[in-house]
């Protein structure tokens, strides 16, 4: 078994709470599809989670902002960056820091195995494409020239909607999928959602268990007010980051 996580986004409550339900199952193999950082409150804390808990972590496009530059965010999401990227700087431990600049700078943007290929973003620009549900109505080239880049399934995170896309092309939520989706030959894209900023209207933490033969979507609630109180003390980081999270959006 493997649980697959992602965006984590520097929210400490929520990633302590799924790691420890992926303790309770007895799954030991955890892999992260990126963005530990931006956002939230406490990226470092996050980040060194991830260096002991999580085999491998992907190069998502908040990690690649804070190490490198910020690409077509926001002001608010430009700014958590900046702020992301002070916390790291400052940092009085001179060996910690450098540990740790030196584990987002060397992040991967692609994990391919015999079973699966994962990115943060798509198999065609791992690092920034955002896969939406209503591309398939807006976008259908997209699709196929997205599916032509991996051979059965492939694990994305970064737009923080959990669910399934099959060729047809088609979406299937978690909701409509019981929150099991059993493997086939079929091609399939696994959206696993975002573990401390989901934006599906469920403001409970989102994350994936894969078996030999199905995926499991799980939902966990966590002491959201702690956060969201956490970021209103923060100046730099936008009320706005933590009220969001309480409706899931
Ligand atoms: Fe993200």
């Amino acid at each position: 078994m493997l649980a697959i996580v992602s965006d984590i986004h520097g929210n400490l409550e929520a990633f302590t709470t799924v790691l420890a339900e992926i303790e309770r199952r007895g799954v030991t193999d955890i892999i992260c599809l990126g963005d530990v950082v931006g956002y939230g409150p406490n990226p470092m804390e996050c980040l060194d989670l991830v260096r002991t808990r999580c085999r491998a972590s992907l190069m998502g496009n908040h990690d690649f902002a804070v190490f490198y530059e910020p690409f077509n965010f926001n002001s608010g999401a430009e700014q958590a960056c900046y702020w992301t990227r002070a916390q790291f700087e400052n940092d009085p431990d001179v060996a910690r820091r450098a540990e740790r600049w030196k584990h987002l700078g060397n992040l991967p943007v692609r994990i391919k195995t015999g079973e699966y290929v994962a990115v943060h973003a798509s198999p065609r620009r791992p690092i920034n494409e955002y896969i939406f549900p209503d591309d398939i109505y807006t976008n259908p080239t997209k699709f196929v020239s997205i599916f032509e880049r991996f051979e059965r399934l492939c694990f994305v995170g970064h737009t923080h909607v959990p669910g399934v896309f099959l060729e047809g092309p088609d979406f299937y939520s978690p909701d409509e999928l019981d929150y099991r989706f059993e493997l086939t030959d079929e091609k399939a894209i696994i959206n696993v959602g975002s573990v401390g900023q989901p934006r599906d209207r469920d403001p409970r933490s989102s994350f994936v268990i894969l078996t030999d033969t199905a995926v499991e979507f799980v939902r966990l609630p966590y002491d959201v007010e702690t956060t969201v109180r956490k970021v209103e003390a923060i100046d730099e980081l936008d009320n706005f980051l933590g009220t969001r999270l309480l409706d899931g959006r």
